[in-house]
């Protein structure tokens, strides 16, 4: 057993080596910075009895209006600007997802990653009546949060979490959730799936013609092999939405793939 002292010294050379790290490699800035509030956040976690996802949401509840949408998401953004950085799509890139939703105009979403059920509060504000909207997500802390986050901003209606992997979960959607094709995915889970839960997509035939792919963190974390894939696979028109990542004055940029049919 790690005792408490060794583990804060663990801790300390962490946020040292992170911080050097930091000063040292600008062109890796953004990545470099998240770890080290991650690391924070960690540190911060052995000594609170609540993660930084349940202080999102605890404020949230105590700060948001009860069934309004938009609160919640002003409230989520307010306070992972000025308490803890979240890896939410955030508002400035969250105002790209608006334009693209209503343009879009779907009948059947997808999200892959739902974490505190931020883009899924403000994918489901948007949504017409009888449009159905799943999002996945594998870790259960994160599913229970979004649930309470989903029901106190009052879209419960029109979300539904479906817990597990997104590589099991993509294979059932025709049979046990009834999907016939998908209009709309919004891509924003770990960056590696990217690509093969792009395939597994279109190999569970769940695209059609015009159906819209929308990845998020395509420069930071990143998802090159995906940018490539869409890109040149023949299978799709791109559009690059350029923006900045969440909560940081760093450049990050969405990704629109309309699958050609
Ligand atoms: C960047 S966060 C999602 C943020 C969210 N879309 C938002 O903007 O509010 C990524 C989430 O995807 C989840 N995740 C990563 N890989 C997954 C997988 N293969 N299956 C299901 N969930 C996954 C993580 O647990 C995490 O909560």
């Amino acid at each position: 057993m790690i005792d408490l002292s060794t583990l804060l010294l663990l801790a300390a050379s962490i946020l040292l080596l992170l911080t050097l790290y930091i000063v040292l490699h600008g062109q890796r800035r953004a990545f470099a910075k998240i770890v080290f509030y991650e690391t924070k956040v960690a540190i911060k976690g052995i000594f609170m009895n609540q993660t930084k996802e349940q202080r999102v949401l605890q404020y949230v509840l105590d700060n948001a209006m009860r069934g309004d949408p938009q609160s919640v998401i002003d409230n989520i953004d307010r306070y992972c600007h000025e308490k803890e950085w979240a890896m939410n799509v955030g508002d400035q890139k969250g105002l790209i997802l608006d334009n693209i939703v209503k343009e879009t105009n779907p009948s059947v979403c997808l999200e892959l990653g739902t974490y505190c059920g931020y883009s899924a509060v403000r994918i489901a504000r948007l949504l017409k009546p009888g449009t159905r909207f799943f999002t996945v997500e594998f870790n259960p802390e994160f599913a229970a949060v979004a649930k309470q986050m989903i029901e106190f901003a009052g879209v419960d209606d029109k979300v539904q979490i479906l817990e597990g992997n997104t590589q099991d979960i993509i294979p059932q959607l025709k049979k046990k959730y009834e999907v016939d094709t998908l209009d709309f995915v919004f891509v924003d889970h770990w960056k590696d799936k990217y690509t093969p839960d792009t395939k597994l997509l279109e190999k569970c035939n769940l695209l059609r013609k015009g159906s819209v792919i929308l990845a998020d963190n395509v420069i930071v974390p990143g998802a090159p092999d995906f940018l490539e894939y869409v890109r040149t696979c023949g299978l799709y028109d791109c559009t690059n939405y350029p923006s900045f990542l969440e909560y940081m004055n760093e450049k990050d940029a969405l990704e629109k793939a309309v699958f050609r049919g």
